[in-house]
């Protein structure tokens, strides 16, 4: 399974802070936002990940991520000119992508909870169909929505529907079989002009073929593209990496614990954050001695 995150779009509503810097480069507490998307396909045993954004932010992404060698994945990056929908990361994907199945992240889209990487390894294995996360919402309008019948099926999916058949909200994290390619290409752009990831789900869903996977109601997913979802993104990681001293989504954990890097490569990363991140990072060797 390979892996796109997908960190483009202008950051509006983040404007004046993302006039110059992407909001998918700001910080979520103690890392960089594109951190978590990063952790999150990873944790799905993904290695092989194309990182996309604009023109003007893609130098600052290579910068931040490299090859992705130091933590035992590989990056490619590719732009996307204009947010043209989510769905069109896979157009733009299609040379990365090469036929294999492949999941879809988005930039800004923070996932954390009990049981949730369970959830990832099981979606990371996918080879037919699709696989959505699905999480309760109280402002449904504002989401792609599924609703299922009695046995877990999905029977609909809309985009921002005005009357939401439930309040299950579709998540920024796919994952689909060697078909996206074929599929995103044929799919027409919505009267907001894009490419929608819904419809791409609504096709799968037409095929039957369509999973949705339920986050428990103990699960966080968190965005954060606005003042106060930022804002509130980094308070929960303060709050819950300071009661526990464990780190969400730290992506040298996630590769040390995976066995991507071995305990050498994980001193080498420690000892260049000269600061608790550092630190946390030689605790984990001491500890597991
Ligand atoms: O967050 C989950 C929701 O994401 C889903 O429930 C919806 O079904 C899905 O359409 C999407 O809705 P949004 O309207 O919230 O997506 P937005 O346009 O804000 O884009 C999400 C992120 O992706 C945002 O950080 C910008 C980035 N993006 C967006 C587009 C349209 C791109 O990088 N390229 C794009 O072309």
């Amino acid at each position: 399974m390979k892996g796109i995150v997908l960190a483009g779009g202008k950051g509006t509503r983040l404007y004046p802070i993302t006039s110059a810097v992407s909001k998918q480069l700001l910080p979520v507490y103690d890392k960089p936002l594109v951190y978590y998307p990063i952790t999150t396909l990873m944790l799905a045993s993904i290695r092989e990940i194309l990182i996309i954004s604009t023109p003007e932010a893609l130098p600052a992404f290579r910068a931040l991520l490299g090859d992705g060698g130091q933590w035992g994945v590989k990056f490619d990056y590719a732009e996307q000119a204009k947010p043209n929908g989510l769905a069109e990361g896979f157009i733009i994907g299609a040379d990365f992508i090469d036929g294999k199945p492949c999941a879809l992240a988005l930039g800004d889209n923070i996932f954390h909870g009990a049981g949730l990487t369970g959830q990832l390894q099981d979606a990371g294995n996918l080879q037919s169909g699709a696989a959505v996360f699905a999480y309760r919402v109280a402002d449904p309008h504002r989401f792609g929505i599924v609703e299922l019948d009695a046995k877990g099926k999905p029977v609909s999916i809309e985009e921002k529907p005005a009357s939401p058949k439930s309040n299950l909200a579709v998540t920024g994290l796919y994952f689909y079989d060697k078909d996206i390619v074929d599929i995103a290409r044929k799919t027409e752009r919505s009267e907001r002009g894009e490419l929608e990831i819904t419809s791409v789900n609504a096709e799968y869903l037409k095929r039957g073929e369509l999973r949705v996977i339920q986050l428990a109601r103990g699960t966080a997913w968190l965005d954060a593209g606005t003042f106060d979802s930022l804002l509130q993104a980094s308070v929960y990681v303060q709050t819950l990496e300071q009661r526990q001293r464990f780190r969400i989504a730290c992506p040298e954990e996630v590769a040390w614990r995976r066995g991507f890097i071995n305990d050498a490569q994980l001193k080498k990363l420690a000892a260049a954050i000269p600061n608790d991140y550092g630190a946390y990072l030689t605790s984990l060797l001491e500890e597991a001695r």
